[in-house]
């Protein structure tokens, strides 16, 4: 009897090892590229919200947020980038609009250094946090989220 217990308790501790073991080979090399997917997709949400609600000072969190993130496409994802010409593609895709987006949304050129200048762009400012000064930011944010799909499209996450 007692040994019938020892084997049932080495099988279930066996098991429980191999369970894990192969869990863990199978979720881990897909847990970089899920929380890059996972966090685009959360950061998506909330820029969409914030370009409807004209929260410009949020949009522009958001956006970096994104901008980062897609910087992090190559490396979650190096096999697909690396080998397959539209993965590629598209993950660039995204970073192009996102620079044009970014680029748009620029603050007056850094050239002007002077203080002069701080004070100026600090008074250009003000206004700015009063009425909402992101007219763009649905169109922006439009472009942006169809060059997600574009690749969605393709290499479908689901
Ligand atoms: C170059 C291709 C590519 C681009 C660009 C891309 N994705 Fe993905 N996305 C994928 C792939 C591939 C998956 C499937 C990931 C997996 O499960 O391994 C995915 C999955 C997802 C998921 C589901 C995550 C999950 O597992 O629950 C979300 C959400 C998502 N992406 C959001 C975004 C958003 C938002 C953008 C744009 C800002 C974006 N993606 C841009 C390729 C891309």
């Amino acid at each position: 009897m007692i040994k019938y217990v020892i084997v049932l308790v080495a099988g279930a501790i066996a098991g429980g090892f191999a369970g894990n073991t192969i869990a863990h080979r199978l979720a881990e090399p897909h847990q970089h590229p899920r929380a890059v997917m996972t966090l685009l997709g959360f950061h998506r949400e909330r820029l969409d919200a914030a370009s409807q609600a004209g929260q410009c000072a949020t949009v522009e969190t958001e956006r970096a947020r994104i901008t980062s993130l897609q910087q992090e496409i190559a490396l979650a994802f190096p096999k697909a980038y690396k080998e397959e010409a539209d993965f590629h593609k598209y993950a660039d895709a995204l970073g192009s609009v996102l620079q044009s987006v970014n680029a748009a949304n620029a603050p007056a050129p850094a050239t002007a250094m002077a203080p002069a200048n701080a004070m100026i762009s600090a008074a250009a400012m003000a206004p700015a946090a009063a009425a909402p000064s992101c007219p763009e930011a649905a169109a922006q944010f439009k472009k942006i989220s169809d060059a997600c799909e574009d690749c969605h499209k393709v290499y479908d996450p689901e």
